[in-house]
């Protein structure tokens, strides 16, 4: 009779475990599209990461990504959208390298948004 309580104790203890886990995978993963994508908080920490140490103000490619107001110009040119995004016709960026898609993803939406600060 022992031997069967601790069968069922274990049993449940099995059950709750799973039923854990099923909680874990249910919840909400974090979206790295947010609803509006903003220069300051999405696009700089890229830029700074990324581009410009080849795009600084100190740089001879003539391409600058470095300030609000130089990628802004970069962004209207299609430039930058065609160019992260490996598109035909643009230089592909970073030189022999490639953004994580989240990053991408994030400047694609902005310039579409209209470049907000
Ligand atoms: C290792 C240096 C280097 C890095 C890092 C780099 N670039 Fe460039 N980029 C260049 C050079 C050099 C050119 C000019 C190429 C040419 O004209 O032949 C250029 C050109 C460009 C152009 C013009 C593309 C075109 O089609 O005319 C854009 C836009 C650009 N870069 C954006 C970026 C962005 C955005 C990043 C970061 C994601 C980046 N670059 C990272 C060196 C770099």
């Amino acid at each position: 009779m022992k031997a069967i309580n601790i069968f069922y104790f274990l049993l449940v203890m099995l059950f709750s475990q799973c039923m854990h886990k099923e909680k874990v995978l249910v919840a909400p993963t974090p979206n790295c599209l947010p609803d509006t994508v903003r220069y300051t908080a999405h696009i700089a920490p890229i830029m700074i990461r990324s581009c410009n140490a080849c795009h600084g103000p100190f740089n001879t490619t003539g391409y600058n990504t470095f300030s609000f107001a130089e990628l802004s110009a970069l962004a209207q040119t299609g430039k930058l959208v065609g160019s992260v995004n490996h598109m035909p016709d643009y230089i592909a960026m970073p030189i022999r390298s490639n953004l994580d898609t989240c990053s991408i993803m994030l400047i694609t939406k902005w310039v579409a948004q209209g470049g907000v600060e």
